[in-house]
């Protein structure tokens, strides 16, 4: 099996196998033990807080992504995006008739309204602002994963403070005066709660009671930890969407026409997720002696690295093959097709729905295909394929598994546009 490797944990006991770690991630006896280094931007956020409070902050939190709320964010943060980068595209087309794009910008750009809208950051509108907030959500990315950095680590944590500075003046701090204002409408009964937008600023401006106890700049923390979570990861996951399709397409070429059902791209979504993780590794901290199902012991206190990566291929769990992209792979029973990539237990990744989608297959109006599916969608509707003179280039300043750049050629976005306007939340 591929061995992966995470430089800040190299003195930790690891856990590689899938049992083991799910074990760990669903276990009380544990606390959150990630983001040593990047506290600045993520300290006392709903990701790094433990026990009744976490419990708490979850709760409120899980409203922002009601089955409502994902069609919202679907159908008017995502597709009209979409609509428009393709057409701007249209612009650019050369001689030769053939646009040529990087798809890793422009997966980043197809998810940066939705961004705003799920964190509640208004003025991200004209393609000024947006370009502005999406540099300053992307360097945010890079300091709050600093731990698996290669560059010199205070270098890349004094740019995301810049960053972070800067975008709560602009964007952050008039978006919350706004939403505090509501709140201060609905405690005088001027406005109902329907009134108001589901958003994180107007969760914790509502709510502001509960949070009291932390000091000022929490807020902004708690925000960046949902700019970064709903931008980075899947934009860093995209990209292998693309390589692992066309490389399947190679030995399976009868399945490049069902690149526009649904749950055929849904599939290629999981398995490319199940082989490819946000962060090499996470950590957690044993809140006492513990003795694992597998025997494997861990003392009070001590600090373990969990390698998602090697359990999402644990051949135990996923068979003999369990390394291949396989959309015709038999899940285990009670299995995720992602495997542990959202994570398992209490802090398992609350914008699953977002990302992967949430099919009602009894009323299909309810439905949600979910970012990635929407974007891998649309680019093949543009004619995709890799540019043959400019191969994808891996990223080099991290350990991160993603790319840097990955260069395509698109044939027809306005189709892309069209059929994406036309498509709304329904299911193909
Ligand atoms: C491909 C996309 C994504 C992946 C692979 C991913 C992965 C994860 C993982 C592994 C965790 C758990 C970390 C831990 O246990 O220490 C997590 C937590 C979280 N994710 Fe995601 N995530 C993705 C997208 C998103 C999106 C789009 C959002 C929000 C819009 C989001 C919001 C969160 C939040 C708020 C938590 C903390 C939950 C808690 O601690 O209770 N994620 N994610």
């Amino acid at each position: 099996m591929t061995r992966f490797e995470a430089p800040p944990y190299e003195g930790l006991q690891r856990f590689d196998d899938y049992a083991d770690v799910d074990e760990i991630l669903r276990s009380a006896q544990f606390r959150q033990g990630s983001h040593g280094e990047s506290l600045v931007f993520f300290g006392d956020s709903l990701l790094l807080t433990d026990g009744e409070d976490h419990l708490t902050r979850r709760r409120l939190a899980s409203t922002l992504f009601s089955r409502a709320a994902l069609q919202v964010y679907e159908t008017e943060a995502l597709l009209p995006v979409i609509s428009r980068l393709m057409l701007d595209l249209e612009d650019s087309r050369g001689a030769d008739g053939i646009i040529r794009a990087d798809f890793v910008p422009l997966a980043r750009a197809m998810l940066t309204r939705i961004t705003a809208l799920v964190v509640g950051v208004d003025d991200v509108d004209t393609p000024e602002n947006t370009e502005i907030f999406q540099s300053y959500v992307a360097k945010l990315g890079v300091a709050a994963s600093v731990e698996w950095s290669l560059r010199d680590h205070d270098e890349v944590v004094a740019e995301g403070v810049e960053a972070k500075t800067a975008i709560i003046e602009e964007f952050l701090r008039p978006s919350m005066a706004k939403r505090q204002e509501l709140a201060t409408r609905l405690e005088r009964g001027e406005l109902q709660r329907e009134d108001l937008p589901t958003d994180l600023l107007t969760m914790l401006a509502v709510h502001a009671d509960q949070f009291s106890g932390l000091d000022d700049d929490y807020v902004w923390r708690e925000a960046i930890l949902a700019l970064v979570a709903a931008s980075q990861t899947t934009t860093h996951a995209l990209p292998h969407v693309l390589m692992h399709l066309e490389k399947w397409f190679e030995t399976h070429p009868e399945d490049r026409e069902r690149v526009q059902e649904s749950e055929f791209v849904r599939r290629a979504v999981t398995e490319s997720l199940r082989l490819h993780q946000p962060a090499p590794a996470l950590t957690r901290i044993a809140t006492s002696d513990v003795q694992l199902r597998s025997g494997r012991t861990i003392a009070d206190g001590e600090q373990v690295a969990l390698f998602f990566t090697s359990a999402n291929r644990d051949v135990a769990k996923f068979g003999g093959e369990a390394e291949e992209f396989d959309l015709s792979r038999d899940l285990p029973t009670g299995t995720q097709p992602w495997g542990l990539n959202f994570g398992s237990g209490i802090h398992m990744c609350l914008g699953r729905p977002l990302v992967t989608g949430q099919p009602n297959k009894a009323d299909e109006s309810q439905s949600t295909e979910g970012t990635m599916v929407k974007i891998v969608k649309a680019v093949y509707r543009a004619g995709f394929t890799f540019d043959p003179d400019n191969p994808p280039q891996r990223q080099t300043h991290s350990v991160h598994d993603t790319f840097e750049s990955m260069p395509i050629l698109l044939r027809d976005p306005a189709a892309a546009a069209e059929s994406v306007r036309g498509t709304g939340t329904e299911v193909a």
